[in-house]
């Protein structure tokens, strides 16, 4: 396809969005078409619902680890099929904040279900589509708490337990490990201008 599909992965609070929109700010006088950043879960309309519900907090119900799974799933599903794709036909860059790596790390790391049904539900969800390039913002799990929870009232998943977050991590290093064509790390604890510059050095290679 004529696009770019490029992703950002990290733990909470790694600085994905600061991140995005400054690279959608470098990029977009480079790129002939549009430069767009969409996220996951929430990159649709159908997404933003889906978004709502799957950081909820509910008591007396706790939402079911594969019940989890299928909403992130069909959350993409509906991103890939109904958004990227099209994004990627017309030429855009598509800077996503999460992908499939996130499935990996959270549902497959973090809640501890079967890597290969994970692998099989993220095939079903996007079809095939893969990242041109992810960057993982690798920053230490305490660090990135910390710093999310300056923006205001946890959600399900940033109140979780640390030992969920370390295991979330340990993932995307394994992620990193096994993918070492697709994934590039950047040390995310450096100052924001110089994480920019280390993103924008990667995505340079892209162009
Ligand atoms: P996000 O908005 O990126 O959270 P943050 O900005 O706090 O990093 O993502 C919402 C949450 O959804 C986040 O805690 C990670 C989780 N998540 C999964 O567990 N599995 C997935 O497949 C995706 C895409 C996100």
């Amino acid at each position: 396809m004529p696009g770019k599909f490029i992703v950002l992965e990290g733990v909470e609070g790694s600085g994905k969005t600061t991140q995005l929109q400054r690279l959608q700010q470098w990029l977009s006088p480079k790129w002939p078409k549009e430069v767009v950043i969409t996220r996951e879960p929430g990159g649709t309309q159908l997404g933003g619902e889906l978004r709502q519900i799957l950081l909820a907090h509910r008591d007396g119900e706790p939402m079911q680890e594969r019940a989890e799974l299928l909403l992130y799933a069909a959350d993409r599903a509906q991103h890939v099929e109904g958004w990227i794709k099209p994004q990627l036909a017309a030429g855009a860059m598509v800077l996503c904040d999460r992908y499939t790596d996130s499935t990996v790390a959270y549902q497959g790391y973090g809640r501890g279900l079967s890597l290969e049904l994970i692998s099989q539900i993220n095939q079903l969800a996007t079809n095939g589509l893969t990242s041109d390039l992810t960057i993982w913002l690798d920053i230490d799990v305490e660090i990135g708490l910390a710093r999310a929870k300056q923006r205001g009232k946890p959600d399900r998943f940033e109140q979780a337990n640390i030992e969920f977050h370390r295991r979330i991590q340990m993932g995307y290093q394994a992620l990193a490990k096994a993918n070492r064509e697709r994934i590039v790390r950047v040390d995310a604890s450096l100052p924001v201008e110089q994480v920019s510059q280390k993103i924008q050095e990667i995505v340079r290679k892209v162009l």
